[in-house]
């Protein structure tokens, strides 16, 4: 196992009614721009009950975030902060909500002109405003994590930035929130949970075991309670026990101290900035594409996944491996969502277009940095 830190600052807290929290879990003095998305949480009551925790304090909205957050939504949102002096940030939503919340958070304390600079050069965060979280759908881990995603529409870029300042300081997780999302929303966070374990999971043995079971307990729940969530969406224990899992996928505690390969992320960003297309559907494509190519450098995970997570004793490690990518593509099929380029329209020419994109940015992936573009290319043609 290699070297590791590991430092949490996030307090989590955990359960159906917990959103009257806030009420303490925000400074009395604080100025509070409360940032939400497109209108779920008017529709589902989330609003009127953070309203109400919060009757007390001073608060200012902004709402509209999409998904996939877009960098000139996050432009307004910081002038209207600016211009109503806040210094707390509320995320009411989904990941999408949380990460533009972190991201307009460091914009606030950037002195230069364009907040984009971040993104490009992590070194330029310094600090952030507090953020803290109520989510309202599991899946990303923003509510335990130092990440943001950022879209850019002017230049087809959908951006990652990873840096300590922008963990929140508090996450209120109420699985109640959870049981008005969509059948579409509720596949696409236990496969985004799912395949963030994978991607810490799947790479090479690293003398870890504590990290590789930790990682199994994660996949095995998902499979076991996410088709209980997507049978029956008012299954508040299933809900509860997807929304734990799918925040301990990627609040970092399985990576510590083992190789990570962040493919099939890097290659869904592509295809997520190019086609418009949900974040875990396309990781639902890429994946197993991945998988296939690398299978022999991934074998012994691949196999270990196969026996451990899917049961399949008794097969030697290659056959296990290519059953592993198989089993893998069929529970995401199970859960509704399609694994191809072509049940999304997407054109088999996307090959190539994602390759040159990652290309011009001198990206090479993979634990063993071997996935170079023409490698993704090859990926992609095999998702057609
Ligand atoms: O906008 P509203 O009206 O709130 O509706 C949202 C949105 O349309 C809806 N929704 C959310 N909670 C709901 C609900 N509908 C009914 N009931 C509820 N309780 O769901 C739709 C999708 O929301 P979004 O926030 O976009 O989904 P998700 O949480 O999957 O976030 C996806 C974004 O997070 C990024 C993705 O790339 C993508 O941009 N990621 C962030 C990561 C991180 N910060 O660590 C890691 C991930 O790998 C991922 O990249
Ligand atoms: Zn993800």
């Amino acid at each position: 196992m290699d070297a590791f830190s590991y430092r949490c600052p996030t307090r989590i807290i955990f359960g159906v009614g917990q959103i009257v929290a806030l009420s303490i879990e925000v400074p009395a003095a604080a100025r509070i721009l409360m940032v939400h998305g497109g209108g779920s949480i008017m529709r589902n009551g989330v609003y009127d009950q953070v309203q109400s925790a919060l009757s007390r304090h001073q608060v200012v909205e902004f709402d509209g975030i999409r998904p996939n957050p877009e960098y000139e939504d996050c432009r307004e949102a910081l002038e209207v902060l600016k211009e109503s002096s806040c210094d707390f940030i509320l995320a009411v939503g989904g990941g999408s909500v949380l990460d533009a919340a972190k991201f307009i958070a460091a914009a606030a304390c950037y002195d230069g002109e364009e907040p984009w600079d971040l993104i490009e050069d992590r070194n330029l965060v310094t600090e952030a405003l507090p953020v803290g979280a109520v989510l309202t759908l599991p899946a990303t881990g923003s509510e335990m994590n130092g990440n943001t995603v950022i879209s850019r529409a002017a230049i087809t870029q959908k951006r990652a930035l990873c840096h300590p300042a922008l963990y929140p300081v508090f996450s209120i997780l109420d699985p109640a929130t959870t049981t008005t999302l969509s059948p579409r929303q509720s596949a696409n966070g236990i496969i985004d949970a799912f395949v963030h374990v994978c991607e810490q999971y799947v790479t090479y043995p690293a003398e870890a075991p504590l990290q590789d079971r930790q990682a199994e307990a994660i996949l095995l729940t998902l499979i076991e309670e996410g088709p209980k969530v997507m049978a029956d969406p008012e299954n508040l224990t299933a809900r509860a026990n997807v929304m734990w899992a799918a925040t301990n996928a990627l609040n970092g505690l399985i990576g510590v101290g083992v190789p990570g390969d962040w493919a099939s992320h890097q290659i869904g960003h592509e295809l997520t900035a190019l086609y418009g297309i949900d974040h875990a559907q396309s990781l639902a494509v890429a994946m197993p594409g991945v998988w296939e190519v690398c299978r022999e450098a991934k074998q012994a995970k691949l196999a270990q996944y196969a026996w451990r997570v899917w049961g399949l004793h008794g097969l030697g490690s290659e056959v296990a491996a290519r059953q592993a990518v198989a089993r893998t593509e069929d529970f995401f099929r199970s859960l509704g969502v399609g694994t191809t380029l072509a049940e999304y329209d997407i054109p088999v020419e996307a090959a190539d277009l994602v390759a040159q994109h990652l290309s011009q940015r001198g990206v090479v992936l993979g634990e063993h940095q071997s996935i170079t573009p023409e490698v993704v290319a090859e990926i992609l043609r095999l998702r057609a």
